[in-house]
C-alpha cells in the first residue's frame, strides 16, 4: 500500500510573516493526520523560518529546486546540502516552470535528481506535456522522454526514494484540471514505464502525484484513481483552508479505496 503524499508548491509566493502564518494554520488543522505524507515547499528565503515552526510536526519541508553541484562558484543557486541542513526532506526537480523559463532539460533534471538522492533528499521529479503536445498526440512520447531520461541510471534502491509528479502543463494555473480518467491514463503509463525500467515490486511501490489546478473540489475524484497516490498543489496550497481540505479529503479517500 503506497502512502498518499500531498505537497504544496508555493512557487514564488509568501513573505516571512505570511509563511509563518500559513504553516501555523496548517499545523493546527492537520496535526492528527497520520496516513498522508504532508509536504510544503516554500521559497528558499522562508525555509529557515518555516522549518522552525514545523519542527516536531507531521508536516515535512521541501525545496522547490536545487543545483546539481554541492557548492562553489554558482551565483544565485541553492545546494541540496543547504536544503538538507535546513531540515528539508523533499525537493521538487524539473518543474515545468523551470523547464519553460529557465531552460531546464531532462539531462539537468537527471543530474539534480541524482544529487538530491546522494544528499539524502527525496526528489519529486516533475514530468508533463504541453497543450500543443497533447493536441498533436505526443503526450506519451513526451512522458516517456521525461521519465526515461530524467530517471536515467537511477538504481532500484534509489528510485524508491523518488516521487514522480505528472503535471500536464496545460492544467497548471489554468483552472483546467485533467479529468481523473485523463490523469489516470498517464499515471498508468508512467507505472508501466517504471515496470520496464525496474521490477514489478519496485514499480508498484513508487508514488505518483498528479498536479495541475488541484482544489478541494476535485481532489477526491483524482485520489480515487488507482495509480494516483497524491497531488502536487500550487495555488490551493497558499491558503490554510484549501490545503488542509485537500489533505483531509485525500486521507478519507485512501481509507475507503482498496485496489486489487
Ligand atoms: P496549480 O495547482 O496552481 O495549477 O499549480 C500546479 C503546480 O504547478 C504545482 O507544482
Amino acid at each position: 500500500m503506497r502512502k498518499p503524499i500531498i505537497a504544496g508548491n508555493w512557487k514564488m509566493n509568501k513573505t516571512i510573516s505570511d509563511a509563518i502564518e500559513l504553516v501555523n494554520g496548517l499545523k493546527r488543522n492537520l496535526y492528527k493526520i497520520e496516513d498522508v505524507d504532508i509536504v510544503v515547499c516554500p521559497p528558499s528565503t522562508v525555509l529557515s523560518d518555516t522549518a522552525e515552526v514545523l519542527m516536531d510536526s507531521n508536516i515535512h519541508l521541501g525545496g522547490q529546486n536545487i543545483f546539481w553541484e554541492e557548492k562553489g562558484a554558482f551565483t544565485g543557486e541553492v545546494s541540496a546540502v543547504f536544503l538538507k541542513d535546513l531540515g528539508c526532506r523533499y525537493v521538487i526537480v524539473g518543474h515545468s516552470e523551470r523547464r519553460q523559463y529557465f531552460g531546464e532539460t531532462n539531462e539537468g533534471v537527471n543530474k539534480k535528481t541524482k544529487t538530491a538522492l546522494r544528499t539524502g533528499l527525496f526528489p519529486i521529479v516533475c514530468v508533463g506535456e504541453k497543450l500543443n503536445e497533447r493536441e498533436s498526440g505526443k503526450t506519451f512520447d513526451v512522458i516517456k522522454d521525461h521519465v526515461t531520461n530524467g530517471l536515467k541510471d537511477i538504481n532500484g534502491k534509489e528510485i524508491l526514494n523518488c516521487v514522480v509528479a505528472y503535471e500536464p502543463v496545460w492544467a497548471i494555473g489554468t483552472g483546467k484540471t485533467a479529468t481523473p480518467q485523463q490523469a489516470e491514463e498517464v499515471h498508468k503509463f508512467i507505472r508501466g514505464l517504471l515496470l520496464e525500467m525496474y521490477s514489478k515490486e519496485i514499480s508498484s511501490s513508487i508514488r505518483l502525484q498528479y498536479g495541475g489546478s488541484v482544489t478541494p473540489e476535485n481532489i477526491s475524484s483524482l485520489m480515487e484513481m488507482p495509480d494516483i497516490d497524491g497531488a502536487l498543489v500550487g495555488g490551493a496550497s497558499l491558503k490554510v483552508d484549501s490545503f488542509s481540505e485537500i489533505v483531509r479529503k485525500s486521507s478519507e479517500v485512501k481509507k475507503r479505496c482498496t485496489y486489487s
